[in-house]
């Protein structure tokens, strides 16, 4: 589930599903999405800060959740997704633990994201037969260059914080203990700044990708939508399913 506070203007938004490692179901990105939306036009939310519960920041889309996708004309990952993209507050992140998939290509939207020197970050879209989302198209080439992309991308292997701090996925490295309290820190500080001006300035630095990265991230939702049913990704979600490793071989 996804569990709120609120305090100094700064929304709290968790992931808070620990015996999954914060697998995010609909439900929960609905639930996330619709934080998002509220949160925009009041004006007791200046900033929202993400984190997640029991250690994880999250294993990314629900494994079970990718078959309902293709069923439904806007999944609500999408709807999340556009919400985060389009969300006019500054949104800080305190990464932790695990940060696989929407984990972190959902950064790349972030505004300041403090990372533990315990994460462990990965995008598996192609070992899952699917496609990168969330923008990572269009946003991971232009941010890192393309080599680093590909690789992450791609090869989708495991990296670290150091790795995510070079790449400038994240602002900074805290240890575990400090994560949390380092990105209060800074959701603070901006939650007492003038709003307008940090509104006004969030807005200029996205608006030369901002109409583009709609589009990019619509089309790759409908893209992976394409794939889940496809047999690649059927071979992955049964292999997990099923706690093996999947086989390709025969494709
Ligand atoms: N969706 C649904 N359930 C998930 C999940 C996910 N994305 N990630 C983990 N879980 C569940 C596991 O199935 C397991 O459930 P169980 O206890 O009922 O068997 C529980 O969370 C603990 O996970 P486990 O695999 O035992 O932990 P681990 O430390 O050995 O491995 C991961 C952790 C994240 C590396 C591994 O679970 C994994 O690869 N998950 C899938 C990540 C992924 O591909 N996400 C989609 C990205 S696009």
């Amino acid at each position: 589930m996804i569990t709120t506070s609120l305090e100094n203007r700064v929304l709290t938004i968790s992931f808070d599903r620990a015996d999954k490692k914060n697998a995010i179901t609909n439900e929960m990105y609905t639930a996330a999405e619709q934080m998002l939306l509220d949160s925009a036009d009041n004006k007791d939310v200046r900033v929202v800060l993400f984190k997640g519960e029991g250690g994880n920041f999250t294993s990314g889309n629900d494994m079970a959740a990718f078959l309902s996708m293709s069923a439904i004309a806007e999944p609500p990952v999408l709807k999340f997704l556009l919400a985060l993209a389009r969300f006019p507050k500054p949104v800080v992140t305190a990464v932790n633990g695990l940060a696989i998939g929407i984990g972190t290509t959902m950064l790349a939207h972030c505004d300041y994201v403090v990372a533990a020197d315990d994460v462990r970050f990965k995008m598996p879209f192609v070992d899952l037969g699917l496609c990168p989302e969330g923008g990572s198209s269009l946003l991971f080439p232009r941010f890192m260059g393309h080599a680093l992309a590909s690789e992450l991308l791609i090869l989708g292997d495991f990296f670290d914080a150091q790795k995510a701090l070079q790449v400038g996925l994240v602002n900074k490295v805290a240890s575990v203990d400090e994560t949390l309290a380092q990105a209060t820190k800074v959701a603070t500080t901006l939650a007492a700044k003038p709003p307008a001006a940090v509104r006004n300035a969030k807005a200029m630095l996205k608006k030369e990708y901002l109409k583009e990265l709609d589009q990019v991230v619509i089309d790759e939702i409908k893209q992976l939508c394409a794939m889940v049913t496809g047999e690649e990704c059927q071979e992955a979600l049964a292999a997990f399913a099923q706690k093996r490793a999947p086989d390709f071989s025969n494709f």
